[in-house]
């Protein structure tokens, strides 16, 4: 397969995965693109078949974590109970079938602010300050006007300024922009109920979007779009700074247009995801958004998602109990 047609590919399955995400089922396609397709599409026997679609195969053993390093559980171990609960409890005991992971994946850099080095760590008490200054910036931002003029808040961020993971998503939606925080409505959730099976609460990592205000609808109407390139670059010196002060050990991108705000670059989430990126030196793991889980309810897709989770716990020496390590897998 020649790279061009690779990275037609990639823009394609990228395009519907974000139609997917928001919620459209069907495609017109004339049928003779359709058998374009098809004729084109016939040397593919020889492409791995985990990079045009999921196939099914046992699990993998996954190597057993290290001990946890003394004092990688900082802030992150919730008081509350280590072991997780509803996301991976509802689902406990049902067989695993999901992928093998795919290939390392370079994806093209195209984001001017991805290779910027991280400034050095501010103290304690200038890192407070620091933190409520940009905050103050960012609430009061009105680059762009036709967002200013649609939003009801900024929504800059929620969670520990110290947190050891950061969860980036897209932008808010119609419940964000009302609450004036990330991920509160039922994608939200879920990402709370990962969180927690992670052995965490929310308020011990940090969450925060591509862009910081609601992308507006035509007229108002009702829905999600993507946030567009030029607002996606317009915003992005605000996620900048807050990880030059943030500084988490480990970045978890939610869906493809998070991994596009962060990297650039037209891979598909599909491809990308579980696989080690990296966002100015901090280890970037893409994964599926919640709200994409929410319309596939299907245990391969959750079992991805995990796995992905799984390696960020790995990553920063989280403790990890062999009923976390088994979950969406076979009893
Ligand atoms: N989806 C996102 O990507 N971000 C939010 O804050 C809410 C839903």
């Amino acid at each position: 397969m020649s790279a061009a047609y690779r990275q037609l590919l990639d823009a394609t399955i990228a395009h519907l995965e974000h139609l997917d995400a928001q919620g459209v089922r069907s495609v017109p396609v004339l049928p003779a693109t359709l058998a374009a397709l098809t004729k084109r599409s016939a040397p593919a026997a020889s492409v791995p078949a985990r990079a045009i679609a999921p196939v099914s195969s046992p699990a993998s053993p996954r190597p057993v974590a290290p001990a946890p390093t003394p004092g990688a559980e900082r802030r992150l171990v919730s008081p509350r109970s280590a072991e997780p609960e509803s996301f991976a409890a509802a689902f406990e005991g049902d067989a695993a079938d999901f992928a093998a992971r795919p290939a390392v994946v370079p994806i093209p850099t195209v984001n001017p602010l991805a290779d910027k080095p991280l400034p050095p760590r501010l103290d304690p008490a200038s890192k407070v300050l620091a933190f409520a200054a940009l905050q103050q910036r960012v609430l009061a931002c009105q680059q762009c006007s036709h967002l200013v003029a649609a939003r009801h808040s900024v929504v800059f961020g929620v969670g520990d300024p110290d947190a050891r993971i950061l969860f980036i998503g897209e932008a808010p939606g119609a419940d964000e922009d009302l609450a004036g925080e990330p991920f509160v409505g039922r994608a939200g959730e879920l990402l709370t109920k990962i969180i927690g099976a992670m052995g965490l609460g929310r308020e011990s990592v940090y969450i925060a979007n591509i862009l910081k205000c609601r992308p507006d609808m035509p007229g108002g109407a009702p829905g999600n779009r993507k946030p567009r390139p030029d607002e996606m670059a317009t915003c992005n010196p605000w996620l900048h700074e807050q990880i030059d002060l943030i500084q988490p050990e480990v970045l978890v991108a939610l869906g493809s247009t998070a991994v596009e705000g962060l990297l650039g670059g037209t891979v598909g989430i599909t491809r990308l995801r579980g696989k080690w990126q990296s966002y100015r030196g901090i280890p970037l793991m893409p994964t599926y958004h919640p709200a994409y889980l929410l319309r596939n309810q299907v245990i391969s897709e959750k079992r991805k998602v995990w796995e992905d989770m799984l390696e960020v716990m790995e990553k920063i020496g989280l403790p990890i109990s062999a009923r976390q390590r088994g979950y969406f897998l076979n009893p």
